[in-house]
């Protein structure tokens, strides 16, 4: 029997194969997708989201068997990475192989890539048959969507076809390892934790996540909302939030746990869920919901640095950097 998910799967396949773009849902956040190998379509990505051509995207794979048809001199530790983690919300930049444009690493001689855990994404990759380079479906800059309506309301006609998957489980994008050496080291925290990283790779890792702000074209905001972010300590939350809602803001607060039973004057509060893994599910969409509320500034505070908190800090600080656009 044809389900209407194997039809709408097959539709997108199909779109793929056309030279088009096709929005599809991953564990981590939705992406943006084309033929890896189609140029053409592969340049509408960037003009799309407004995102520099310097700006790498990732080709994603259905199984790791494919890793040697896109990657070369794959070292012995990005293979133990690939059989831990794949499919899953690690992300390996390797050397790039011939079947990989250059379009699609900004002009890189590496190229990132995954295997996603999500059975639609899987199920639309292994239709299609070959790599799919897909970005957050966002515009550049702005926060990723982790539904397939974020991705609508977003980039609405400018799509050729969504794939509604329901919400993304995880919810901050993957973690992108530099696997070129055989000293691996985190260039963007992500779903994968770096304590699991750790654990099989039977030593500490180092984070270069700075280090990925500087890839040519990007700058310091990104995953911002529309109101400001601004971070404080904890237990500085209320306050902060209550002062500047006096000063005529419209605050939206993101209230910690610690806090959760303290009385907040805001325009809005979201009270934080005290894991970290609900946390990062929600991570977005709290702030997608903020900006909807008529929120002009956001206050928050940064979880502790440590499994997912890692993630949700990283993101947090980046939302609440310098705007250069404004
Ligand atoms: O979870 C995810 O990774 C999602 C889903 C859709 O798979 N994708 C995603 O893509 O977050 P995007 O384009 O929003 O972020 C990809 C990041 C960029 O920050 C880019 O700089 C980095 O990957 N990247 C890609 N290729 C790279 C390379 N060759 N070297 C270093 N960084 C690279
Ligand atoms: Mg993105």
């Amino acid at each position: 029997m044809v389900t209407a998910r194997t039809r709408d799967i097959e539709k997108a396949a199909g779109v793929l194969r056309a030279g088009g773009l096709v929005a599809f849902p991953t564990e981590t956040v939705y992406g943006l997708g084309a033929n890896a190998e189609d140029s053409a379509a592969v340049t509408r990505i960037f003009q799309v989201k407004g995102r520099p051509p310097s700006h790498p995207l990732i080709v994603h794979l259905a199984d790791a068997q494919h890793l040697d048809d896109w990657v070369q001199d794959v070292p012995a530790t990005a293979r133990l990475l690939a059989e831990r983690f794949w499919p899953g919300p690690l992300t390996l930049v390797l050397r790039r192989g011939p079947r990989v444009p250059l379009e699609a690493t900004g002009g890189l001689e590496t190229v990132a890539v995954r295997v996603p855990d999500h059975p639609v994404a899987l199920a639309l990759l292994s239709a299609f048959g070959g790599g799919v380079t897909a970005p957050s479906a966002n515009r550049f800059g702005q926060v990723s969507p982790t539904a397939a309506p974020h991705v609508r309301a977003e980039l609405g006609d400018a799509v050729d076809f969504v794939l509604d998957g329901g919400p993304c489980e995880v919810g901050v994008e993957s973690t992108i390892v530099d696997a070129t050496g055989e000293v691996p080291s985190i260039l963007r925290p992500g779903g994968v934790t770096r304590e699991d990283l750790e654990a099989v790779l039977g030593r500490p890792l180092a984070v270069h996540a700075t280090s990925s702000v500087r890839v040519p074209g990007q700058h310091p905001s990104h995953y911002a909302p529309r109101a400001r972010v601004v971070l404080v300590e904890p237990e500085k939350v209320v306050a902060e939030a209550e002062t500047a809602q006096e000063l005529g803001h419209q605050v939206g607060v993101f209230l910690p746990p610690s806090v959760a039973d303290t009385p907040v004057k805001a325009h809005a509060v979201v009270a934080l869920p005290a894991s970290t893994a609900a946390y990062a599910r929600g991570l977005y969409g709290f702030l997608r919901e903020l900006d909807q509320r008529g929120c002009d500034l956001i206050v928050a505070s940064l979880p502790v640095e440590e499994g997912m908190g890692l993630a949700i800090a990283n993101r947090l600080r980046r939302a609440a950097g310098p705007r250069t656009t404004e």
